[in-house]
Formats: C-alpha cells, structure tokens, sequence
C-alpha cells in the first residue's frame, strides 16, 4: 500500500493517506525557533531549547487521532447547528474527499476537501524569524453559498516541558493568558507562565478580525473537559467565552467570521504563533506579517535559502532514486539533524535527557560543510567549548545553558563516566571544515575548555589546533592491557557497557582515522615533524590493532576487562560487529588481505535486503555485564538490528577498496525513497533514513523507526557524494575519485567548491569501477585528478573519463 508520492519538480513528497502507520512529520524553522509539524497538522514548537524553552504541547505519546499542539477548526452554519470540522482531518476525523499533505522544504501545506470547502493551508517559519505562520486559504466548491467561521487553536506548554508533565500543582498555577484587542477587530492572544509575564510572552494573532476568543481549555472543551478535542462543544455556540485564563490549561483559539463564501470564492487568514519579550515588541512584526504580500515574500525568501543550500551540490546519476536523496531529501535530513542534533523528533522527545549530542553534532556537521560553512563552523566552536583541558569531550550539553553532562554514563556510577569516542570526531569535523572552506585561520582562533573557575570563567583555553592536540593525545595516553584504547562508558556503541579496563577496537580505528587527518593538515601546514610524529603514533597503534584484534576472518570488536575478546567465532552472540571491518578499513589499519576478508565476511554474515546489521547473533536475555546492548531483544536496535548509522562506513569501506558493485549495492538497499511501496512494512516516512531497521532475527523484520535525527543523514550523504561519486574536498583543491558500479556509464554534478561552481561530466566508457583515466578542467588536461580550489567565482568545466589506463 502507497500513502503519498514524490513529486520531485516541486521538491516535495505528497502523503494522500493520512491514515500512515505513523506519524510522518517534516521540521520549520531552526533551533532558535521552530520544531515539527506532523501530517495531519500537530506542531510541536520551541525556541532555542525543547527542554527549557517548548512553546506548544504535543504529546507524541498519545495516539495518532489525538490532538496534539494545535489544529485548526472550520465549522459551517447548518441552520442552528454548526458542522464543524479539522481540514486536517485530526482531530475531528471526518471523512474526506480529497486529502494532501506536501511535504516541502521548510513547510508543509496540507490541501483537504471536506463538505464542500477546500482548505489549503501552509506553515513554515520565514528565516529568521520567531513566529510560525499559517497561511489558510478556504475555498468554496460546494456549488452553493456557504457561512463559514475558522478557529485555529494552539495549546501551550509550560516552557520547562518535564515540569508540564511531572508538577500538575505548579504549572497550572502559573499558567495565563491576557487579550490584547487592536483596532479593526485584530487581537493578540499573549500567553505566559507567570514568573515570565515580564520577559517572555507566547502570542497567536491573525490578520482578520476576531469576533471571540478563549484561552481556557476546559471552557473550549467544555462539559468540565467530556467535550473533546473531536467535538469542542463550544464550538456549537455562535461566540466563544472571551475569557483570560487566569491559571489551568492554556490553549488559545481565535474565532473568525469569514463570512457567507460564494461558490468558488476563497478567503485567506494568516496566523501567527510568535514569541517576543513583550507584546508591545511583538507588534511591529505582527504588524508586518499580517500582510499578505510580506507572507508571500517571506515563502518566496524560504524557497531561496534552501535553494542556495542545496545548489551547492546537484547530481544527475542512473539511479533516480539516488538522485532524489542526493539533491532533495538526504541534505535536507542533514540540515535537520545539524539543528536539532538528537533532540527532537517523534523519538527523541526532547524534555531534556539528551541536549546536543557531542559526537553527533561533530558528525552532523560533516553533512552541511558545502552549503552552511559559517553555521558549521559555529557549532563546531560550540562543541569546542565543552571539550575537557584533557582532551576529551562532555557527552553533550543543553543549548540555551551550555551546561554539559556525561549523558547515559550518569545512571551507571560504577561504570568509567566518559564516551572513548566523543573527542575523536571533533578532528574528523574540523579538517572536514577545513578542506571544503580552506580557512586555515580557524585553528588559530582561541576556544575556551569545558572547566570554569568559581566565577564562571574558563580555567584553560586553547586554539582550535590544540584541541584536536589534546583530543588524540588523550587517547594516546588513555589505554589498557593492549595498548588499544580504553572504552570508558561506551564507544559509538552507546550500548556496550562494559567494566573499566575494556578496551575498544572502533576507538582504536577513529583514533587512527583522527591522527591521519592531522598529519595530513599538518603535512599541508608544511609541518613535516609535526606530522611524522602522529604517523609514527598511527603506525604503532596499527602495529597493536593487527597483532591482537585479528580472528581468523574477520576483526574483533572488543577486549574486556579480562582480555577476554567480544565480536569473535568464539562468541555465541555478538560474534562479529559491522564496526570493527568497516572502520579497519576507514582507519587504513587493515591490511590488504585483512580488509577484503573482512568486508567480505560482513557481507556473508551481517548483510540483509534491508541493510548490514551492526552484529550477530543478538543477545538473548539481559545481562547487566553487557550493557545496554541485552535490553533490546534480538534484532532490534543495537542488539542485531540493522543500525542505519553504521551502514554508510561499510558503504565507504567498499569504495576505497574500489568494489563499486557493493559500494552502491549497499547504498541502494538502504535509499528509503525506494520503500515507498513497502511502508505496511517500512512503516516510517519515505523521505528520510530512520536510525534502525529491525533485523531478520526479529518476527519484524524491515520495520524502522527513529527516523529523522540519525546520523545515517550525514553519512549517507558523505557515502553517496564523496566515495561513490567521488567528490572530495582536499586542502589542494576537489579530488574526483568515484567508485561507481561498472553498469554506469557515468554521471554528472555540479559543485559548488570555495565560491566557484565545477560543472562535472564522468564517463565510464570502459565500464570500471574505479581510476581516472583522464581529467580534464575547462578543455586542458590536468595531472592527477585534484581539481585545483579557484578564486574566481566563476564556473569550471570538469571531465573526467575513467578507465584502466589510470595512474
Ligand atoms: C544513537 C546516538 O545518538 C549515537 O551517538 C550513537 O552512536 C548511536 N546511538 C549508536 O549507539
């Protein structure tokens, strides 16, 4: 069964079905003010902080007929009676005769036909701005005049969203709201809890008159609450109660009187639900937004920004399910995780047990470098700042505060209380920065440490070279019986927990993906000392990685405190983990032979129709020795399940190993836009990677969940743009090196590479995976095929013929 389609010409997936398996949803806005809308019209919005700062209350908890944050009412005069209805179709649920949701890039508008009325509403966050605006657009096709009324409603949260669900005295008693009427029938509805009445105040206003209004829930519902979200029994009253919450659950709803439509005549309400210090700050910009053509502007403005973020790179390949992933929906999921980290979606909820994740925003920043440089660049400093004097990083920190915890690691004291990992991909992402921007500068530039003095103040601060210093030397300095690097409370593996003194292979790895990336920024620096000395460190750790981590076939994931080894033949579960081949290949610590054997026993043991599973056989019952890893049964999540974020490194490995075949193979069964006929299965939006699959150890196997905030995003989109296509930032320039499938006769994009644009043609005449045979820039041959970085602005010609005869 299909809920929806792509249509790629206007950069959108349209769901016909609202009745998904589950909620689908799409992002507006940024962190600073924005969050999810779901299909059927629930928003979940915030400013700066899901936790400390949630402006609507959704609970994702509830079912999916549920109201959830807001809606919008129609109701048409039947005699006494009013029909009343959600275009959205929840929470009233009638039926329908038409029912779109489009799922755009930065907005969503749903298009619904109900008893004769057209309603195309769409809402987005216009750039920069505080407020969401739905722009609601009735239509009238029933043929005969029709007295219609629309009640947009919101329901707000307290702001700190654990306390709305944990302290029921408290937030209701603080809870208020105040009308603020203006000329011409206008009204603002300001909302607060009261200790923020003087500083911070909620709104939601519209550009037409309001003939009444309330802000109470019990009174819209009515009935002491037996009326219902379905049938708001006040809604069967001409006016609403116009009264002020004075405390209790706030929501706020704005009757208009549209008025008697004609047939085919249409009437357009804007709201806007905003944020502002006071509402005498709020009004100019409600002023302005209350304009039509500011609002077709502000759409106008959203449509180019996400323009210019994607032209950064556009790509024309065999596969059109590749390219829809690679121009459309892959950077905008990697545009989502890079705001909203692991923060919040339908599965991170956000109510302040995650923040911003250390290693997934380094991570997420990977995927934005072309088309946000400046806004990577900033949260790279962000996560700078919560690095340790030592070397290692906090596990993530809350945005609005900057107040960083261990994450998981807290609820196990006995356990070592940091991530191995964490400090290692700040290397990857700042030389990732540094190769697509070449602004050298940057390591330069001071960067307090995570520590603060009594007074608040940084007690170190070092230059952004000296971090990424002290991350590797940590690790140099922070290992076990092996000599490989300790595994603290857990590694990318949140879910293995083992005693301290374990040692982990995957550190092991990104410790030497890390030390190459700095010889080779130092190399570039013309520091060839500094250099030597991390290669000589990355040949010892080599040295170490294959005299003990080798276990017959495949390499091993970890030692435990004992020595004894975890992901071996040996096991009986978790015998052999993706991980541990693919990042012996990305480290470059496998050997020749080693690396094919390990890739190929991933393929033979861990490879399913659905996607590599991170390890077999999962573990069957709890074991608190293990960790996290024994909570999931088999198949699911960490324990067997197949690990999306994990995929795209096995992708990688593939390519530099030239197998072009396997490389897209795996990129191919893992693209969701090609399981849009598979979502009774799939049952997740087809437009994003979820974060896990349930694995063929599981009676559902194929079913994802966690979609949207995985760092599947970033990688997937580094996999299918950087080693399958082959288009690589280098401090020299843009390195073409793509791993195709021999099938292809090649491919075409356009990249944008330090302000000038490359037009890239790649001809496989011969039918290769890999080589450049020849390349071309702008008719003449070039030696090698790094593409020199032009100052220029202008636009480059790239050919590029791959073949045998390659250097
Ligand atoms: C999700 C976390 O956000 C990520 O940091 C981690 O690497 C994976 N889980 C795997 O455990």
């Amino acid at each position: 069964m299909e809920y929806g389609y792509f249509d790629d010409r206007n950069r959108e997936y349209v769901i016909t079905n609202p009745k998904t398996p589950v909620k689908w949803i799409n992002y507006v806005g940024t962190l600073a003010f924005g969050g999810l809308i779901d299909h059927t019209g629930g928003a979940l919005i915030c400013a700066g902080d899901p936790a400390l700062n949630r402006i609507t209350r959704y609970l994702a908890l509830l079912p999916g007929s549920e109201f959830k944050g807001q809606t919008l009412y129609l109701r048409i005069r039947e005699g006494s009676r009013y029909r009343v209805f959600s275009p959205f179709f929840v929470p009233t649920l009638d039926p329908y005769d038409r029912y779109e949701c489009h799922v755009g890039l930065g907005y969503v508008r749903i298009v619904s036909e109900f008893y004769g009325l057209r309603a195309n509403v769409t809402l987005f966050v216009p750039p920069g701005e505080a407020r969401l605006l739905e722009d609601i657009r009735i239509t009238n096709i029933a043929g005969r005049p029709l007295e219609v009324d629309a009640v947009p409603v919101v329901e707000y949260t307290h702001p700190d969203a654990l306390k709305q669900i944990t302290n029921a005295d408290w937030v209701p008693q603080t809870m208020q709201s105040k009308a603020y009427p203006e000329a011409g029938g206008l009204l603002i509805l300001a909302q607060y809890p009261f200790m923020l009445r003087d500083t911070r105040i909620n709104y939601l206003t519209s550009n037409r008159p309001v003939s009444s209004f309330e802000s109470d829930r019990r009174r819209f519902l009515g009935d002491n609450e037996y009326g219902t979200w379905a049938r708001p029994l006040s809604l069967q009253a001409a006016e609403l109660g116009c009264y002020e919450a004075q405390r209790g659950d706030n929501i706020a709803a704005l009757l208009h009187h549209l008025g008697p439509l004609a047939p085919g005549e249409t009437r357009r309400l804007i709201t806007q639900l905003g944020q502002a210090p006071s509402v005498e700050a709020a009004r100019p910009g409600i002023a302005a937004y209350r304009d039509e053509a500011r609002v077709d502007r502000a759409f106008a403005e959203l449509a180019a920004s996400w323009e210019r973020y994607l032209s950064s790179l556009q790509v024309e390949t065999p596969d059109p399910a590749m390219d829809r992933m690679l121009n459309i929906h892959n950077p905008r999921q990697c545009h989502t995780t890079f705001q909203w980290s692991r923060y919040l979606s339908l599965y991170q909820t956000g109510y302040g047990e995650r923040g911003i994740g250390f290693r997934d925003s380094a991570q997420d920043a990977m995927g934005v470098l072309a088309g946000l440089p400046q806004e990577a660049k900033e949260l790279l400093r962000r996560l700078l700042s919560v690095q340790r004097a030592g070397g290692s990083a906090m596990h993530q920190f809350n945005p609005l505060t900057m107040q960083a915890s261990v994450g998981d690691a807290a609820e196990r004291p006995d356990l070592p209380q940091y991530y191995s990992d964490d400090h290692l991909w700040i290397v990857l992402a700042v030389c990732a920065y540094l190769k697509e921007t070449g602004d050298l500068a940057f390591l330069d530039e001071p960067v307090p440490y995570y520590e603060r003095g009594r007074d608040g103040r940084p007690l170190a601060t070092g230059s952004v070279r000296h971090h990424l210093e002290a991350a590797v030397e940590f690790t140099r300095g922070d290992l076990g019986a092996h000599g490989l690097p300790l595994l603290g409370f857990a590694d990318w593996n949140d879910t293995v927990n083992l005693r301290a003194g374990a040692e982990s292979l995957f550190t092991a790895h990104l410790y030497g993906r890390a030390l190459l990336e700095l010889a080779d920024l130092l190399r570039h620096l013309g520091e060839t000392v500094a250099a030597g000395k991390y290669l000589a460190w990355y040949e010892e750790m080599k040295a170490r990685v294959n005299a003990c981590a080798w276990d017959g076939a495949w390499y091993i994931r970890y030692f435990d405190a004992d020595g004894t080894p975890l992901g071996s033949h040996t096991d009986a579960q978790g015998q052999i983990y993706a991980n541990a081949q693919s990042w012996a290949v990305l480290s470059g610590f496998a050997t020749p032979e080693r690396a094919r054997r390990a890739m190929d026993s991933l393929y033979e043991w861990l490879n399913t129709p659905c996607g590599i599973k991170l390890s077999m056989p999962g573990f069957n019952g709890f074991d608190p020795a293990r960790g996290g890893i024994t909570t999931y049964p088999p198949g699911a999540k960490e324990n067997g399940g197949i690990f999306l974020h994990a995929n795209p490194w096995a992708i990688i490995a593939e390519a530099l190993l030239g197998n072009g075949d396997r490389a897209y193979a795996y990129y191919a069964q893992i693209n969701p836009a090609a399981r849009n006929d598979q979502i009774d299965t799939f049952e997740c939006e087809p437009w994003v990677y979820p974060q896990n699959i349930l694995g063929d150890e599981h009676p559902q196997f194929g079913l994802a969940r966690n979609s949207w905030l995985t760092g599947t995003a970033s990688w997937a989109y580094q996999a299918g743009t950087q080693y399958i296509l082959g288009l690589q930032p280098t401090y020299a320039g843009l390195r073409i090196d793509p791993c195709l499938p021999a099938a292809w006769a090649g491919y075409r994009a356009r990249r944008r590479f330090r302000g000038a644009t490359y037009e890239i043609e790649v001809a496989n005449p011969e039918h290769v995976s890999r080589g450049v045979a020849r390349l071309a820039v702008d008719g003449r041959m070039l030696q090698g095929n790094v593409v020199p970085a032009f100052a220029d602005r202008a636009t480059h010609h790239i050919e590029v013929v791959l073949g045998l005869a390659s250097g």
